[in-house]
């Protein structure tokens, strides 16, 4: 693998549904085989040194439109991993981050939620960052809020009031599944993120394939507006 690694990783995890849909199965089998997949992929991004993982689990908009039992189904596995496969995470010393609105979700899924923050290590080489009922725009709207209450709103008491507050801006988007947008993640934080697409189906995107939007990124000539160098000779 190149050195030319980047910090922190949005992956937008699309995709499922269609997977279990293609096995004539519930779309909840889909969302189970997704969260496997998640956690060899957090595994995986720890070992290549990614610092942060920021994984879309549930979009404010999933929120809002889903039908109860599949958020029902959601939660269930949000509930498993919290509270029995995050322990591994643990005792590998890397932390656990959620941004989004959690305050609307269920009692003992918040609690969940927060307990893994609390119990999570200082300065881990690696953070898994999960976002939970976020929302970009409604993310922006609270924070330039908060801002305004402080003083003036710039580019750096806005971030500091962004639920990503503390974490570097990604470097590198991928979303599963096919679709090409952003559907509202990390929109603002994303400015100058390279961005991935792959046509596979989340539960199916594999760490070999993690790897190959790795090395795409390696080779992406990241300008922030500046001139392309002048050819050679
Ligand atoms: C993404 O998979 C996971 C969540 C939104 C929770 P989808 O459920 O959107 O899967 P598709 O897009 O229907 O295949
Ligand atoms: C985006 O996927 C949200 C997550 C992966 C959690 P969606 O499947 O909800 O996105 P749209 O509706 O196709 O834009
Ligand atoms: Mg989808």
């Amino acid at each position: 693998m190149s050195d030319n690694i980047p910090r922190h990783v949005g992956l937008i995890m699309d995709g499922n549904g269609r997977w279990a849909k293609k096995r004539l199965l519930p779309r909840s089998m889909g969302h189970a085989a997704g969260m496997k997949r998640m956690i060899k992929l957090a595994a995986h991004a720890k070992e290549r040194g990614i610092n942060y993982l920021t994984v879309y689990a549930l979009s404010t908009e999933n929120l809002a439109a889903r039908p109860k039992e599949e958020l029902e189904g959601l939660f269930d596995l949000m509930r498993k991993y919290f509270a029995v496969n995050v322990k591994s995470l643990f005792k590998e010393g890397a932390a656990i981050r959620v941004i989004g609105d959690i305050s609307v979700l269920p009692q003992d899924v918040k609690k969940l939620l927060s307990d893994a923050q609390t119990k999570s290590p200082a300065n881990a080489p690696f953070t898994l960052v999960f976002a939970i009922n976020y929302g970009s725009r409604p993310e922006i709207v609270r924070a330039a809020r908060r801002a305004a209450e402080e003083g003036e709103i710039t580019e750096q008491t806005l971030s500091a009031h962004l639920d990503t507050a503390g974490l570097p801006d990604p470097d590198l988007i991928i979303r599963t599944g096919g679709e090409m947008r952003l559907s509202n993640f990390l929109v603002y934080q994303a400015a100058y993120a390279e961005l991935y697409f792959t046509k596979t189906l989340f539960p199916d995107f594999t760490s070999r394939e993690f790897d190959r939007a790795l090395s795409d990124f390696a080779g992406r000539d990241r300008r922030y507006g500046a001139a392309t160098s002048a050819p050679k000779g």
